[in-house]
């Protein structure tokens, strides 16, 4: 019997990198795990992996309709949503001068928005419930402003914003509201960087190296644990160092 028995975790973005680690942190501590993503194929891929304990459930995030269909979905097929981690998140970087309203549009849609339509579906299940966790995955580059940026920062500064103002409403009906800020992870997402910007990048972290997949997944777990009881409207970042809150 692991530590989230037959709680029920919702984690969107969940196909690969960051959103599968936490997935299988969740599996490997005997939860039932709802990998959604906007990517059907890999979500159901994904899912696969982790074998009974699984569910592939596709949704996009900034569509209200999908996002209400996972939480009916997961409530139908586990009876609860215990714990969601709002984790789907994509860049579209360039200086702001030059940003595509486009680009804006789409980091903003998909990063801020959905963790708001998807946290606004699953809220009401833990509300009746009493009980519930919602871990947001926010970014340092929401704390410090990452140059290159302007899009992705203000979405994760908003999720940072939101995160509070959740945790107030929430805290009556006894439900957690935190947010991660990972600071750079080894991941698809920082792969596309160059070895130039890596290196760079490396000298600013205090550890001087990037984090892993597990160092965000174990922070989430403690935030969605009852270990973390008495925390909400907090915002931890895992960074190594790259970031101090004052
Ligand atoms: N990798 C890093 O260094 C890093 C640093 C800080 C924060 N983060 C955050 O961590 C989270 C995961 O990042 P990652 O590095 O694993 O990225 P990733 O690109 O590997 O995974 C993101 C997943 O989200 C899914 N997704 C994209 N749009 C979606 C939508 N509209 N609806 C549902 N799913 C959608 C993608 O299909 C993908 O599977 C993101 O929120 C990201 O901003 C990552």
């Amino acid at each position: 019997m692991g530590e989230f028995a037959d709680k029920v975790v919702i984690i969107t973005g969940s196909a690969r990198g960051i959103g599968k680690e936490i997935a299988a942190a969740f599996a490997a501590e005997g939860a039932k795990v709802v990998i959604s993503d906007v990517n059907a194929e890999s979500c159901a891929a994904t899912a696969q992996e982790f074998g009974a304990q699984a569910i592939a459930m596709p949704a996009n995030v900034t569509v209200k309709a999908e996002v209400e269909n996972l939480v009916e979905q997961t409530k139908a097929k586990f009876g609860s949503v215990d714990i969601l981690v709002n984790n789907a998140g994509v860049t579209r970087d360039g200086l702001f001068v030059r940003m595509k309203e486009e680009d804006w549009d789409l980091v903003l849609n998909i990063n801020l928005k959905g963790t708001f339509l998807m946290s606004q579906a699953a809220a009401p299940v833990m509300m009746k419930q009493r009980s519930g966790k919602i871990v947001n995955i926010a970014s340092v580059s929401g704390l410090f402003g990452n140059f290159g940026q302007a899009n992705y920062a203000s979405s994760k500064g908003g999720i940072v914003a939101l995160t509070k103002v959740m945790a107030r409403e929430l805290a009556p009906r006894n439900v957690n509201v935190n947010a991660v800020a990972p600071g750079f992870i080894v991941t698809a997402m920082t792969d596309k960087l160059t070895d130039d910007i890596k290196e760079n990048i490396n000298k600013q972290i205090p550890f001087g190296r990037m984090g892993q997949v597990k160092d965000i997944a174990n922070a989430v777990l403690f935030l969605a644990s009852e270990k973390a009881a008495y925390i909400t409207g907090q915002t931890i970042a895992v960074c190594g160092g790259l970031t101090m809150q004052s």
